[in-house]
């Protein structure tokens, strides 16, 4: 096997205003809504240092600030806490080694592309990951980063070091739904690998070339950052990730991992109500009084 360049380094695009959820996130970062008693960014953040991920980059916006006090040390609370005997490794997954939580603002709400691309000095000149963190995936099976099986960064960093290049994870919605997302056009599959042929965003049902979607985990080669320097805006008038990745199609190997797990789209509601809901049903603390409390509630 030919050795990589490993993936080091992760973009959290984290400047959306998150309207969807208002009025909960008027002073609060959608991010830091908690799916039970972890912030959504947390389980992102868990999934790319699962994966080997050392460095966290988060392309924030204005009233953005807590997500960086909560990967930060809380001195007073940690005093506090072992004042009084408490355990403070319920705050590991929320320290990390200096350096290595970075920010830089995207100023003006331009889209996915241009919070990507707002990242391009930090970043350098190596392959990166990209997690939406409103996309929360959960590995099927046993262990894994406190969600279950291994963490689908985990599951494309594997696939990363077989075949190299360019990888997007996808999985298949029924076919009136593709028009929320990006949309690939499959080559030749292998296993979870797919040779991604096409990729278009927001189609409409019609013209989708497929039903398999782009669900908000993306590894890309650095060349990334140059096609989206200057690039036309695109569907829904913003510049699109998507449209950059699609010119990088044929020029460096393009690839979709079929995630092997399960997929919340918390950035709705119903959504972010059946993570925490399933979730909460997994865990070993509080399932059985959950299961009891659910059954109470449908009577
Ligand atoms: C973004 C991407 C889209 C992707 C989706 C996954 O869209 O542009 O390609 O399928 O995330 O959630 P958004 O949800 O920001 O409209």
């Amino acid at each position: 096997m030919t050795t990589r360049k490993p993936i080091r380094k992760a973009v959290f695009p984290v400047a959306g205003l998150g309207t969807r959820f208002l009025p909960a996130t008027k002073a609060i970062p959608k991010e830091l809504l908690p799916i039970v008693d972890r912030p959504l960014i947390q389980y992102a953040v868990d999934e790319a240092r699962e994966a080997g991920i050392e460095q966290m980059i988060f392309v924030t916006g204005r009233g953005k600030s807590a997500i960086v006090e909560h990967f930060d040390v809380a001195y007073e609370l940690e005093a506090t806490m072992s004042e009084r005997g408490k355990d403070l490794s319920i705050l590991d997954s929320t320290r990390f080694t200096p350096g290595d939580i970075i920010t830089v603002r995207q100023q003006v709400p331009l889209g996915l592309g241009h919070a990507i691309w707002c990242a391009r000095a930090i970043v350098g000149d190596e392959p990166f990951a990209i997690l939406l963190p409103d996309e929360l995936m959960v590995g099927n099976q046993g262990a894994g980063s406190g969600t279950g099986g291994t963490g689908c960064m985990k599951q494309m960093v594997e696939a990363y070091e077989q075949v190299g290049g360019n990888l997007v994870s996808v999985l298949e919605v029924p076919r009136e739904d593709v028009s929320s997302y990006g949309v690939i056009t499959p080559g030749e599959s292998r296993g979870t690998l797919t040779e991604v042929r096409g990729l278009v965003e927001k189609p409409p049902v019609e013209q989708a070339p497929s039903n398999k979607i782009v669900s908000g985990r993306y590894i890309l080669q650095p060349e990334v950052m140059r096609t989206l320097e200057g690039q036309e805006k695109g569907a829904g008038g913003e510049i699109q990730l998507t449209d950059a990745m699609a010119r990088m199609i044929g020029t460096q190997p393009f690839h979709a991992v079929t995630f092997n797990g399960r997929r919340f789209d918390c950035g709705s509601k119903t959504g972010f109500v059946e993570a925490t809901l399933a979730l909460a049903l997994e865990r070993e603390d509080m399932g059985e009084e959950v299961r009891a409390m659910a059954r109470r509630l449908l009577g």
